[in-house]
């Protein structure tokens, strides 16, 4: 499938793929940080979601992957640093298993290497059903309240508000067919000791879906590997605290 992108400047190539249920707008804050480094940022929306439309009763992780390495043989780009934030980091490891000669380096966010737990499946099932009969708003009650960090919930409304309002503005369709497919996943935990490219891990301290922990467990796994735990932010820490997370990348990617 031919997915919708954004690209911008010009540099060391960088991938960064969005969370779920949001698209390539989620990495705003981002875009107008990298301008200060030299990089070729490409920002995808994956199936389903933002520009990229898809009415699949299941998308996977696989099949993202293989979206996103097809959209860097289409701009003749063989390696670059590609990173995900949670279902992006899904699709990341997934790229990873697929084709990890694509890779210069790795930015993982909020994500997990471990596939779901019987019971988390369990709970992505009721949340379809949910969808199923009110559509997409039931993804603001049952997912956001996690989701948002406590700062976050105390004093960012605004950020909060318009999380509200991206997710109540996701295609239901796109929406049930990503959480089949995360259920779905693969374990991905046994690549971490494969991987030989620089990494960066990067955790919101309040996270609550995927936590710091998770965080230092990865990163106690790669070798070599760098953990920046962002302060003051849950589950989407690049929009709850886009400055320090936009730090921890720019520091990581000028290394490079
Ligand atoms: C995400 O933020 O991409 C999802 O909430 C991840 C998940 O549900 O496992």
């Amino acid at each position: 499938m031919q997915i919708e992108y954004e690209e911008h400047g010009d540099g060391i190539p960088l991938v960064l793929l969005h969370a779920f249920p949001l698209s390539r707008r989620m990495w705003e804050p981002q875009k107008k940080a990298l301008e200060r480094v030299k990089v070729r940022l490409i920002l995808p929306d994956l199936r389903g979601f933002g520009e990229t439309k898809s009415t699949a009763d299941t998308n996977t992780m696989d099949e993202m992957a293989g979206d996103v390495a097809d959209l860097l043989d289409r701009l003749e780009i063989e390696k670059a640093i590609i990173g995900g934030l949670s279902m992006g980091g899904y699709v990341t490891f997934a790229l990873y298993r697929l084709d990890p000669g694509r890779f210069s380096g790795l930015i993982l966010c909020d994500t997990a290497c471990a596939a779901d737990t019987d019971e988390k499946r369990e709970n992505r099932f009721k949340l379809i059903k949910k969808i199923e009969g009110s559509g997409s708003q039931a993804l603001i009650e049952n997912m956001l309240p996690m989701l948002a960090g406590k700062y976050t919930k105390e004093n960012n409304p605004e950020l909060y508000a318009d999380l509200e309002q991206r997710f109540a503005g996701t295609d239901p369709q796109a929406a049930i067919g990503a959480l089949r497919g995360m259920a779905a996943r693969n374990d991905s935990c046994d690549l971490l000791s494969e991987i030989d490219v620089p990494t960066l891990f990067i955790f919101g301290e309040e996270d609550a879906l995927t936590d710091a922990d998770m965080g230092r467990k990865m990163h106690s796994r790669v070798n070599g590997s760098e953990l920046c735990l962002i302060r003051d932010a849950g589950h989407y820490s690049n929009l709850e605290q886009p400055e320090q997370f936009d730090q921890a990348i720019i520091s990581f990617i000028s290394r490079q």
